[in-house]
């Protein structure tokens, strides 16, 4: 069965870890991109590629598509995963946790509440560290989405993204992730939500190599101007459920309804990386309408984790 590996070559990434976007190349992303296509198209060929290997998934965060994506991939690659829930470093230091961690699994797959977090880890460890979701990041859903409008669209450089809403680890991720592979990306939050500054300043150099353009605004009808793809995420990340009645109020004119959605292009998508707060980021009629292929997104989770997986384990 080994011999599955030798007939599907398969990039191996440089970086050991992804705790950030930019650890992987724009090659390797490209890479990346058409792995999770030929996963998708043909599971079978890659069911025993990662026989033997093992993921420690460690959760400080409730989730849902990131946690069952993580577990069904391995598994459906011939491998499996062990869970643990909880602060990461709640009994002893992270340091620690790391170095007891590589002495048993192939890969450390966490979601955390501070990037530092996942940093250290894979500091510590020589296990790959793959970033779940940080306050900062979020990649793998990032890569997901790419890998869902390329399939929607047939080519990604020239299209429009636009995010509408929180400047949050999903819009950093997204922004990053699209702009370097030559996706127009225009953001819109409320004034004092902008996305991180220094990430920002990270956009904006990785546009001037692809060519493709940012746009930073308070205004969600420049951003969804001429976009083929509307975006948005809950107003209120978890941990940070304390600021959700003043976020209601102070997000409310970055809704995404019908007459946003009517600003964009005709063949306009919405995206969401889920869960979704209907009625709040999103009206119940967007996110159940034709336009939305929120559900794409979920699936695709699977085959580009995979593929990540595929490039990460060694
Ligand atoms: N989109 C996403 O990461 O969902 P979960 O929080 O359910 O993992
Ligand atoms: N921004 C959200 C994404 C959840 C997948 C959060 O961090 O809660």
């Amino acid at each position: 069965m080994a011999t599955l590996i030798a007939a599907q070559p398969v990039t191996q990434v440089a970086a050991t870890d992804l705790v950030r976007d930019l650890d992987l190349t724009d090659d390797e992303v490209q890479c990346l991109l058409d792995l999770a296509g030929k996963v998708k198209r043909t599971p079978a060929k890659f069911a025993r590629a990662l026989a033997g290997k093992y993921l420690a998934l460690l959760f400080e965060k409730p989730s849902l598509r990131t946690r069952l994506t993580f577990e069904l991939s391995i598994k459906q690659l011939g491998g499996d995963s062990v869970v643990s829930e909880g602060p990461v470093d709640g009994r002893e230091p992270l340091k620690d946790v790391a170095r007891n961690l590589e002495r048993w699994v192939q890969g450390i797959v966490a979601r955390t509440f501070s990037q530092s977090t996942i940093e250290e880890l894979a500091q510590w460890s020589s296990a790959p560290v793959i970033n779940a979701l940080s306050d900062l990041y979020h990649p793998c859903q990032a890569l997901a989405d790419v890998f869902t409008l390329r399939e929607r669209f047939g080519e990604l450089r020239g299209l429009k993204l636009a995010f509408v809403g929180d400047g949050n680890n999903v819009a950093h991720s997204l922004m990053l992730t699209a702009l370097r592979l030559g996706v127009d990306f225009a953001i819109s939050t409320p004034e004092g939500y902008a996305p991180n500054a220094e990430i920002v300043a990270q956009a904006e150099g990785l546009a001037a190599v692809s060519g493709a353009r940012l746009q930073v605004t308070h205004d969600p009808a420049k951003a969804v101007a001429g976009a083929s793809a509307v975006y948005t995420d809950v107003w209120t990340s978890m941990g940070k459920e304390k600021e959700s009645a003043k976020r209601r109020k102070q997000f409310a004119s970055h809704q995404v309804n019908g007459g946003l959605m009517a600003l964009a292009r005709h063949d306009a998508v919405f995206m969401h990386c889920l869960p979704a707060k209907r009625g709040e980021e999103v009206t119940d009629a967007v996110i159940e309408s034709g336009q939305s292929i929120v559900f794409d997104q979920a699936e695709n989770r699977l085959h580009a984790q995979k593929a990540l997986l595929l490039m990460m384990l060694r």
